[in-house]
């Protein structure tokens, strides 16, 4: 059987739990026909290594902090040891966020500390920059980047300096598509609606969004199902939107068309 992503290489950065988006969006391109490369950073490392046992085929796991400059500038070679020498990358999925729940997230906007906030931006949006730009020697006309967005355009109860981060994220991607349009590389995102991963669990108050998705959207929401997002990821991923970048897709029920 043929799939979307047939013969495509595929890194995923951002995978700890197999309820992390990035799981998702990993499983749903191997069985799309990609080869798939997954990393992650720090102690969480440890648990993605046993996760990863739980895809269709067991990916390598490759040792990624996007805050720091030594594994940013030897990614390109980690990745070769892996795929080959020679070999590229068709698609990198950004699936990163870091905020500090205790002082940024839940209520906390007008206290957050500047050096909480600096790292919350660095990590969640100045990150898809430095990860595309390291990725960006494996990668040629046609490539694709995805990252992932919780619809930054309003201010959320409880998002909070997170949402900032997002406002950065989704401005950080139109002007890579801008800065990469020329080399053939598109950047997109997914703008997802709630769903239940370690990241969204640990937003105190984060169960008011998963309310107000499950009244408001016309579609509806199931928080505990990742394959819609997966598949919006692999479809960006894929020859389908080869005259698409700069976009923001949402995956959402249909909420953020809708005004109460
Ligand atoms: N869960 C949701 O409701 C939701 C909705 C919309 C968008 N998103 C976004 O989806 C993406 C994935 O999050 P998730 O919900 O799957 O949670 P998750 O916790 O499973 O994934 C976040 C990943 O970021 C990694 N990470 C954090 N700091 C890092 C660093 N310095 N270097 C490298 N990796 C680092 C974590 O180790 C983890 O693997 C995030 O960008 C998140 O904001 C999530």
């Amino acid at each position: 059987m043929s799939g979307i992503l047939d013969g495509k290489r595929i890194l995923v950065a951002g995978v700890t739990m197999d309820s992390s988006i990035g799981f998702a969006a990993a499983k749903y391109a191997q069985e799309q026909g990609a080869t798939v490369l997954i990393s992650n950073f720090g102690r969480a490392l440890g648990i993605t290594r046993r996760i990863a046992k739980r895809l269709p085929s067991e990916p390598p796991v490759l040792e990624l902090d996007v805050t720091d400059d030594e594994h940013l500038a030897g990614l390109a070679d980690q990745v070769r040891e892996h795929l080959g020498e020679g070999a590229g990358l068709d698609g990198v999925v950004h699936s990163i966020a870091y905020g500090n729940p205790e002082t940024l997230l839940g209520g906390k906007f007008l206290t957050g500390p500047w050096p909480d906030v600096a790292q919350a931006l660095q990590v969640s949006a100045y990150s898809l920059m430095s990860l595309t730009q390291a990725c960006r020697p494996l990668m040629g006309p046609g490539a694709s980047v995805v990252g992932l967005t919780f619809d930054a355009t309003v201010a959320w109860p409880a998002y909070d300096w997170m949402g900032v981060a997002k406002a950065g994220l989704e401005s950080t991607s139109r002007y890579l598509a801008r800065n990469l349009g020329e080399e053939g590389i598109r950047v997109n995102l997914v703008s997802a609606g709630p769903l239940r991963t370690l990241a969204a669990k640990a937003i105190p108050g984060f169960s008011d969004l998963e309310d107000m998705w499950t009244t408001r959207a016309p579609l509806g929401w199931d928080n505990a199902d990742h394959e819609p997002t997966a598949k919006a990821i692999c479809a960006l991923l894929s020859d389908l939107f080869p005259a698409t970048t700069g976009e923001i897709v949402h995956v959402d029920g249909g909420f953020h068309a809708t005004g109460a």
